[in-house]
Formats: structure tokens, C-alpha cells, sequence
């Protein structure tokens, strides 16, 4: 073992940093506009407080669940993020492992660095693909059908961004942002963007991302696809009921990262309306400024079945390739694990309402 491992994520981020140039950083860290909503995707966990119970036998912690009926060995999952070799060369292959070695799912974004084949040859993890709906059809059922067949178990429809957030960062650094490989062989991009071996990110998102989904496409992709088909960018009770009605298989609370709509809730503020909405009918999981097990804990206990990590993986790979972003999960599974111990909840289904204290608890 390397000496002076990391012991938190924030410690992974400052390496991150150090190891980025500028623009990428940048672009991994950063948020839309004011970044109101990135602040308070961290800030509304920590007004969240723990109810420990005591004198509870906790010699025996079992952390694991399961989704859509793959086991997990923590309800610790990773989130899309794209064009993962800007972290390292081995890209999403390199995530996908250490997803695998932490048995947990990754979910492989539309706008991923490697191509789909080589992340699904490359382990034997449970994986779901996160989907981008694209003015070309074809490009985007192309790759759900690649998906498919490759046996991924899952598509994430992302419903948040028909068009993308502004990202004042990018604008100034004006980002290249790779090609996404899977997207390259598909459709000839602009050949000013190809010229340079990448694009500008918002450029490259206004030739492809299709303004005009609507529910009508989740019917789209209902008819294309026999997968389980999960809606992630839903913050509200409305489209949560909607999600269900749609026939969504499950429900993911999340604002991209506050990188789409600054000023949208935090994510973990917006987690029971969801849950309430949905009742039951499907799982409801949440991303968005998890950086601690405490807010793993947290996010159970007001109802999610599972949460999904962005930044801190790509903070991991950054840092250590591989090794990083493994150590990323085990670290928060370790911290989840101590929470549950020290809350007196020896399975994830121990962690109940009873055990948190919001802001809206304490006003009543
Ligand atoms: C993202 N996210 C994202 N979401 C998605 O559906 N498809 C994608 O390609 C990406 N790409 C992406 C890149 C980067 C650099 C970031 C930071 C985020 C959003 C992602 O899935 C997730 O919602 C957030 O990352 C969760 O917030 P945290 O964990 O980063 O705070």
C-alpha cells in the first residue's frame, strides 16, 4: 500500500486539482451560472442531522441491497459522467473495474471516452447505459441497441438537459471536450470540431442534443428496447408521478450535478417529495453531492434505494486511475458502514425516517 493514502474525498479532489490541467478540473468541478445549486447540493446535507439509537448489537454491519434484482454490496453506485480519459488514459475501463471490484453498478455514459465493447469486455460488472436522445435517432438507438446486446441491464434516460446548462467555466477555459468514441463512428461531426480532434463542449451539445424531448420519446425508447428503462434529472412530485405513469422502472433525483438548471433544489432536498410521489411503485435513487457515507445514510433515510456518485469517482481517477476511484467507493462504504453502526441500523433496511433530522423537522 501507497504511504499517505488519501483519507476522505476532499483530500481526493485537492489531488485531482493538482493533477488536471485547468480546463478539465474545471469542467469536472464546476456547475451552471452562480453555482448556487452546486453549493447547495453539499450544503443541504449538512443541515441534514443524525438520530443516533444506542445500545444496539452492531457487531454485524450488512450494507448490501439490490436494484431492479442485481445485488449490490452497498447501495454506493456510479453516476454517468463523460470522457473519462481526461482522467486517465484507461478511461470508463478503468472505472468500470473498480465498479466491478466494489460489486456495485456503473452506469456508462452516452458521452463516454471508451467504447461500449471495450468497457463491457473489460469486467464482469453489472452496468447500465445512460442514454442522451440525439436530433439522429439512429445515433442514440444504435447505441441502446449496442447496449443491449452487450448486456448491459439498464438505460438511464437523462431527462434534464434537452439542452445544456450554462457553464460559465467551460465558456471562459472554452473547453475542448473529446469526441465521445461511441458517438464518433456514428455521425460525421462538423468538420471544424473534427479538425481539432474535439469540440467545444456547448457547440458540439447544440449540434446533437434534440430540444424537443417529451414523454412521447420515453414511448420511443420503450418501443426500441426491452430493458428497464430509469428516468435520472427528476426533482419534482409532478414528473415523478408522470415517470411512474410512464412506465419508468425507476426514478432518479438528480439536477446533473447542479450543471444543468442553477437555482434548481438540491438534490437531497427534493429526495421526499420524489419518494412521497412515487410511493413505492418503483425505486428512487439520488445523485448530486454525496461525498461522505454520513450522506449515503442520509439519502436512505428519506427514502432512496440507492445513491450515485459523480465527481468523487473522477476525482479517484484522476488522482490514481483504477486504484482511485476504487478507493473512492470503498472509502464511502467504510464511512457508511461506521454510520450505520454508530445510528444502531445493522442493514439498510434499519435506516428509517426516524433516524434523520431536516430543517423542515425542526420547524414543525
Ligand atoms: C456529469 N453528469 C452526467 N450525467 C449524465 O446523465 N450523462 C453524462 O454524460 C454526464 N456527464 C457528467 C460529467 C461530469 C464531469 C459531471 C461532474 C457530471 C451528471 C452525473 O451523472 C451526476 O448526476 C452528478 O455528477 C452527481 O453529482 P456529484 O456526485 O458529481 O456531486
Amino acid at each position: 500500500m501507497e504511504d499517505n493514502l488519501p483519507v476522505n474525498v476532499r483530500e481526493y479532489q485537492e489531488l485531482a486539482e493538482k493533477a488536471l490541467p485547468k480546463m478539465y478540473y474545471d469542467y469536472i468541478n464546476g456547475g451552471a451560472e452562480d453555482e448556487h445549486t452546486l453549493r447547495e447540493n453539499i450544503a443541504a446535507y449538512g443541515r441534514i442531522l443524525l438520530r443516533p439509537r444506542v445500545l444496539i448489537d452492531v457487531s454485524k454491519i450488512n450494507m448490501s441491497t439490490s436494484l431492479l434484482g442485481y445485488d449490490m454490496s452497498s447501495p454506493i453506485m456510479v453516476a454517468p459522467t463523460g470522457a473519462h480519459k481526461l482522467a486517465n488514459p484507461e478511461g470508463e475501463v478503468a472505472t468500470a473495474r473498480a465498479a466491478a471490484a466494489c460489486n456495485t453498478i456503473m452506469v456508462l455514459s452516452f458521452a463516454s471516452s471508451c467504447k461500449i465493447e471495450e468497457v463491457a469486455s473489460s469486467c464482469n460488472a453489472i452496468r447500465f447505459y445512460q442514454l442522451y436522445v440525439y436530433k439522429r435517432r439512429d445515433v442514440s438507438a444504435t447505441l441502446v441497441r449496442r447496449a443491449e446486446s452487450l448486456g448491459f441491464k439498464a438505460i438511464v434516460l437523462t431527462v434534464d438537459t434537452p439542452v445544456l446548462g450554462r457553464r460559465e467555466a467551460d465558456i471562459r477555459n472554452k473547453m475542448i471536450f473529446p469526441q465521445p468514441g461511441n458517438v464518433v463512428d456514428l455521425m460525421s461531426l462538423d468538420n471544424d470540431l473534427g479538425a481539432e480532434g474535439g469540440s467545444k463542449l456547448e457547440q458540439f451539445a447544440r449540434e446533437t442534443l434534440d430540444p424537443s424531448l417529451s414523454w412521447k420519446d420515453v414511448e420511443w425508447l420503450k418501443s426500441i428496447t426491452s430493458l428497464p428503462i430509469l428516468l435520472k434529472g427528476i426533482v419534482t412530485a409532478e414528473d415523478a408521478r408522470k415517470a411512474v405513469e410512464a412506465g419508468a422502472a425507476g426514478v432518479i433525483v438528480s439536477n446533473h450535478g447542479a450543471r444543468q438548471l442553477d437555482y434548481a433544489p438540491a438534490t437531497i432536498s427534493a429526495l421526499e417529495e420524489v419518494v412521497k410521489a412515487v410511493a413505492g411503485a418503483v425505486p428512487v435513487l439520488v445523485d448530486g453531492g454525496v461525498r461522505r457515507g454520513t450522506d449515503v445514510f442520509k439519502a436512505l433515510a428519506l427514502g432512496a434505494k440507492a445513491v450515485m456518485v459523480g465527481r468523487p469517482v473522477f476525482f479517484g481517477l484522476a488522482a490514481r486511475g483504477e486504484a482511485g476511484a476504487r478507493h473512492v467507493i470503498e472509502m464511502l462504504k467504510n464511512e457508511l458502514e461506521l454510520a450505520m453502526a454508530l445510528c444502531g441500523c445493522r442493514s439498510v433496511a434499519e435506516v428509517t425516517r426516524a433516524h434523520v433530522l431536516t430543517e423542515g423537522d425542526r420547524i414543525r
